[in-house]
C-alpha cells in the first residue's frame, strides 16, 4: 500500500523541487497539496504549484488555497531570494489547471478524519494552516501519522534574523502551535540544506539539461542561485527538497535526535527563534524541563540526497 502524504507549502523555487520528489515517487499517494502564505503572497503560492504539478504531469493532485497571512502579525515575504514569481521570474509560470474550491483548512481536517494514523504531513512554508486547524480541532490533528516541518534552524544560526529561520518567523505563533500538539513531529532545519547538501556548480550544469525536470529546477532557481552569487555562498541550497528528501529517502536521513522546542513570539529579537534543548547539551543544570516534544534532524547525506535528485530529475518535463 502507498504512504499517503499532504503537503503544505508557500511554493517558491526550492518548494517545486519538494513538490518534483514527492510527485513522482511511486510508493506515495498525494491526497492533496496545501497552500500558504510565505515566500510569495498566496495567490503566487498556489499558481507556482498548479505549474509544478503541470511539469511533473501529475495534475490529478488537488491543490487547496490556504491562508493569505499569519495568525497575529503582517505577512513577510522572500521575494529577494526566490524572485518577485518565487520562481525565478523567467516566465514560466501560467498554469492552465485550477486550484479546488475548497480551503486548506476543511480540506486537511476532513482529510485526516478520513484516515486516522495514516497521513504523513510535510510542511514545506509558514505554519499558519496547521495553526488553523490545530485552534480549529486540535483532537482531529494528533490523529496524523506524523508531521515533518521543514521550519527552525535546527542547531545552526538564522537566515531572516540571526536566531530565526523564515518560515518560523513569517508565523511564529502557528509554530508555537504546531510545537505544542500531541502529535509525532519532525523539524528538518536551515542547517541541514548548506554545506555538503547545497548543489555545486557542477550538479547545477549536470542536472539542469533542458526538456527534463532538472532543467526546470535549475531555471525556476535562478533567482536563488543568483543571489548566493551575490553573497559570496554556496551555490543552491534547497531546505524545502533536504526536507522532502528526509521522508522520503531514508537513506539520508543519518540522524536525528530529540529535542525539547520552545517557540520565542513576545520579543522583537528573538521573534521566531526555535530554543532547543536536550539533557546532555548542557554542562550543569539542576531545573526540570518540560519533556521531549520533537525530533530534529541532525545528520543528513547531502551526497546521497543529490545522487538521488540528479536521479529523479532525469525524468521528462512536460512543459
Ligand atoms: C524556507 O523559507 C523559504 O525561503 C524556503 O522555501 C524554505 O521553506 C527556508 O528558510
Ligand atoms: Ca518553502
Amino acid at each position: 500500500m502507498k504512504r499517503k502524504m499532504i503537503i503544505d507549502t508557500d511554493c517558491g523555487s526550492d518548494d517545486a523541487v519538494a513538490l518534483l520528489m514527492a510527485c513522482v515517487d511511486p510508493d506515495i499517494e498525494i491526497l492533496g497539496i496545501t497552500t500558504v502564505h510565505g515566500n510569495v503572497p498566496l495567490e503566487l503560492a498556489t499558481k507556482n504549484t498548479l505549474q509544478t504539478l503541470e511539469v511533473c504531469g501529475r495534475t490529478d493532485i488537488p491543490v487547496y488555497p490556504g491562508a493569505e497571512r499569519a495568525m497575529v502579525r503582517e505577512p513577510v515575504h522572500a521575494t529577494n531570494v526566490h524572485g518577485q514569481d518565487g520562481m525565478g521570474d523567467l516566465g514560466l509560470i501560467h498554469p492552465v489547471k485550477k486550484a479546488e474550491e475548497k480551503n486548506a483548512v476543511d480540506f486537511l481536517l476532513e482529510t485526516i478524519r478520513k484516515y486516522p494514523n495514516e497521513i504523513e504531513l510535510v510542511t514545506l512554508g509558514p505554519l499558519t494552516n496547521i495553526g488553523k486547524c490545530i485552534e480549529k480541532d486540535r483532537e482531529t490533528m494528533c490523529l496524523l501519522k506524523e508531521i515533518t516541518a521543514m521550519a527552525t534552524c535546527g542547531l545552526g544560526p538564522g537566515n531572516t534574523t540571526p536566531v530565526s529561520e523564515f518560515n518560523v518567523y513569517a508565523d511564529a505563533e502557528a509554530c508555537k502551535l504546531l510545537i505544542g500538539l500531541d502529535v509525532k513531529k519532525r523539524f528538518a532545519g536551515f542547517d541541514m540544506c548548506v554545506g555538503p547538501a547545497a548543489w555545486s556548480d557542477q550538479d547545477i550544469a549536470e542536472i539542469g539539461v533542458e526538456g527534463t525536470l532538472g532543467g526546470w529546477a535549475v531555471a525556476i532557481n535562478d533567482a536563488l542561485i543568483k543571489y548566493n552569487l551575490g553573497y559570496g555562498l554556496h551555490r543552491l541550497d534547497l531546505p524545502d527538497a533536504v526536507a522532502m528528501a528526509c521522508v522520503l529517502w531514508p537513506d539520508t536521513l543519518l540522524e536525528e535526535k530529540e529535542y525539547t522546542a520552545y517557540c520565542c513570539v513576545d520579543e522583537e529579537a528573538t521573534y521566531g527563534q526555535v530554543i532547543l534543548y536536550r539533557k546532555d547539551m548542557v554542562l550543569a543544570i539542576d531545573k526540570e524541563y518540560p519533556p521531549y516534544n520533537c525530533t530534529v534532524v541532525t545528520k543528513f547525506d547531502g551526497k546521497r540526497y543529490i545522487e538521488h535528485c540528479r536521479e529523479m530529475l532525469k525524468a521528462k518535463a512536460y512543459c
